[in-house]
C-alpha cells in the first residue's frame, strides 16, 4: 500500500476528496437554525466534539480512531446554553452529547435510574416504574435544563464520523455561521486526525492479511485553521485546542498556532491533566484579563480546579465563563 505522499492544501483537498452524501441536507438545517438565532439576536457558538476516524478501505472494515469521548465538547455546550448562547453541536456519532452525557452507559447507566415499585408487583395491576429516589434531584435538574433548551430551540446537532466528513462540514457550517459576524464563536474541541488516506489511494475491498505485515503511508490532513480564519469566517471569534502529552510543549505549540493562523485563543491541555487544568494562550492586546505569564506579545492564563475539594466542579464551567467574557469584549469592538 505504499504510495508517494501528496501534499494537500485545503483547496486541493476539497477539489479531490468527495463531500459526504448528507452535506446539503445538513447545511439546509444549519441555515434555518442560524436564521432563527439571528432573528432572536442570539450569539451562536459552533462546538466541535469527539474524535474523527480515518478509514483504511472504501468498503470500511478497518479504521484508525482516537481517544476522545467528547466530554469537553458536550460539557462546554451545556455551559454555553446556560450562558444564553445558541449552540451548533457538531460531534462524532455516538460520542457524548449535552444533557444525555450525564447518563452515559459506562459511568451512570440508564437502568440504574429506575426502580420498580414493589407494592405493585404482587397486585393484579401492571408493575409501576419510577425514578430511584437518590437519583431524582439530579435527574430533575438535567431534565429541566434539557426541556428548556428544547422549547427555546437553541441546540442544533450535527454528526460526523470520518475526518473527511468533519472537514467538509466544518467548512460549510463556518461559512453559514459567518453571516453573524462577531456574534459567532467557533470552539474547536474535536480531536482531529492529523493523517489520512486519500480516497484515490484506498483499497476498494477489505485489506487481505495473506501478504504478512501491513505498510501504510498516510498523507497529512491540511491545516484548515488558516482558511477558516482568512476565508470561511468573517470576524468570528475562534478558539482552538492544543492537546499534548508533554506539558513542556503546550505553550510553545499554542503560541506557534496563534502566530501561524492569527485566531483569538488557543486553549492548551495536557492529556492527563485536562480535567482540572488548562491554559488560555492569546495575543496580549486581545483581552483585558489579568495574566500570569507574558512574553513576546503573548499572554497565558491558567485555569485550575482542585478536584480533591471540589468533586462536582467541571472545568468547562470556568472555560466557558472566561470565553463568554472575552467574546463579549470582542463583540463590543464592533460597536465602537
Ligand atoms: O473529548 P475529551 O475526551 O473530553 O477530550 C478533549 C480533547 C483533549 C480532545 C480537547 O480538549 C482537545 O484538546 N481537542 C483538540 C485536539 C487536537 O486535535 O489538537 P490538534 O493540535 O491536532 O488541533 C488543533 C486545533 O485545530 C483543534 O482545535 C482541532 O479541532 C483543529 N483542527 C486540527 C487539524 C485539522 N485538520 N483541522 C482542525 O480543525
Amino acid at each position: 500500500m505504499t504510495n508517494e505522499p501528496t501534499s494537500f492544501s485545503a483547496e486541493s483537498y476539497f477539489a479531490t476528496q468527495p463531500p459526504p452524501a448528507t452535506l446539503d441536507h445538513d447545511i439546509a438545517g444549519v441555515r434555518s437554525f442560524v436564521a432563527r438565532q439571528q432573528a432572536a439576536g442570539r450569539k451562536v457558538v459552533l462546538v466541535t466534539s469527539g474524535g474523527t476516524t480515518v478509514p483504511l478501505e472504501l468498503n470500511v472494515v478497518r479504521f484508525l480512531d482516537n481517544f476522545s469521548a467528547g466530554t469537553r465538547g458536550a460539557t462546554s455546550a451545556e455551559y454555553f446554553l446556560k450562558a444564553g448562547y445558541a449552540v451548533l453541536f457538531m460531534h462524532r456519532q455516538f460520542s457524548l452529547q449535552p444533557f444525555s452525557r450525564h447518563y452515559s452507559h459506562s459511568t451512570n447507566p440508564f437502568l440504574d435510574l429506575l426502580d420498580i415499585d414493589k407494592s405493585t408487583t404482587s397486585s393484579s395491576q401492571d408493575p409501576q416504574i419510577g425514578v430511584t429516589p437518590e437519583k431524582r434531584a439530579h435527574l430533575l435538574q438535567v431534565l429541566t435544563a434539557y426541556k428548556q433548551v428544547q422549547a427555546a430551540g437553541t441546540l442544533h446537532t450535527l454528526t460526523f464520523v470520518t475526518v473527511n466528513d468533519y472537514l467538509w462540514l466544518l467548512r460549510a457550517v463556518s461559512q453559514e455561521l459567518s453571516v453573524l459576524n462577531r456574534k459567532a464563536m467557533y470552539y474547536l474541541a474535536a480531536a482531529v486526525s492529523d493523517f489520512f488516506l486519500p480516497r484515490q489511494k484506498m483499497s476498494e475491498h477489505k485489506i487481505q492479511s495473506g501478504k504478512g505485515s501491513l505498510h501504510i503511508e498516510m498523507d497529512q490532513v491540511p491545516k484548515i485553521l488558516k482558511p477558516m480564519v482568512d476565508e470561511w469566517t468573517r470576524n468570528g471569534y475562534i478558539v482552538s485546542f492544543k492537546l499534548e502529552t508533554d506539558q513542556a510543549l503546550l505553550i510553545p505549540k499554542a503560541r506557534a498556532s496563534i502566530e501561524r493562523y492569527g485566531h483569538q485563543v488557543v486553549i492548551g491541555n495536557d492529556l492527563n491533566r485536562r480535567k482540572f487544568e488548562v491554559v488560555f494562550v492569546s495575543r496580549k492586546n486581545l483581552t483585558g484579563a489579568s495574566s500570569e505569564g507574558r512574553d513576546n506579545g503573548f499572554e497565558e492564563n491558567w485555569l485550575r480546579i482542585d478536584l480533591s475539594t471540589d468533586h462536582e466542579k467541571e472545568i468547562e464551567e470556568d472555560i466557558v465563563k472566561e470565553l463568554v467574557k472575552r467574546h463579549g469584549d470582542w463583540t463590543c469592538v464592533d460597536s465602537e
